[in-house]
């Protein structure tokens, strides 16, 4: 009798932890600084950029001109606060959403630097990365 018992409880703990980590409240490592080189941080920022230009209402693609901080938190996957300034380029989205390649606005009347904070989730291994919000004033 007691052995049956034990299986429900078996489960219903597993249960709870699969809920657990997926509503992301299971942090193995608080933020710490990181460099911008950082394993799995470079695709992960160009992807969260990326992002951030195919949601903005501009109709211009910014790039990063500067990181100010990034820090990085392992949960579930790799969670990333980054402070960093955007630049409007003189590229328009219709080129694509690539901004790498596009030189910053020289018109004067356009020429506009962000001051922008992302809050990225990774599972790099799993090509999930999710860009769950940002917020940028301009400076
Ligand atoms: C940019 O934003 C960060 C985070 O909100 C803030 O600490 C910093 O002072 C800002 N820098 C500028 C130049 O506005
Ligand atoms: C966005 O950043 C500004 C300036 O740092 C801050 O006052 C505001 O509360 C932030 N908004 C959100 C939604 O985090």
């Amino acid at each position: 009798m007691a052995r049956l018992l034990q299986i429900p409880l078996l489960l219903l703990t597993t249960l709870s932890l699969v809920t657990q980590a997926q509503e992301n409240q299971e942090v193995w490592r608080k933020f710490i600084d990181i460099e911008q080189d950082h394993a799995f941080f470079p695709e992960t920022l160009q992807f969260a950029i990326q992002q951030y230009n195919k949601d903005s209402n501009d109709e211009y693609l910014y790039q990063m001109t500067q990181l100010i901080r990034a820090q990085e938190q392992l949960s579930r996957g790799f969670e990333y606060l980054v402070n960093m300034e955007l630049s409007r380029t003189m590229c328009t989205k219709d080129v694509g959403f690539d901004p790498d390649d596009c030189g910053l606005q020289k018109d004067p009347e356009l020429y506009k630097v962000i001051n922008c904070t992302f809050f990225i989730f990774a599972v790099p291994w799993d090509r999930q990365y999710e860009l769950r919000s940002s917020n940028c004033t301009n400076i």
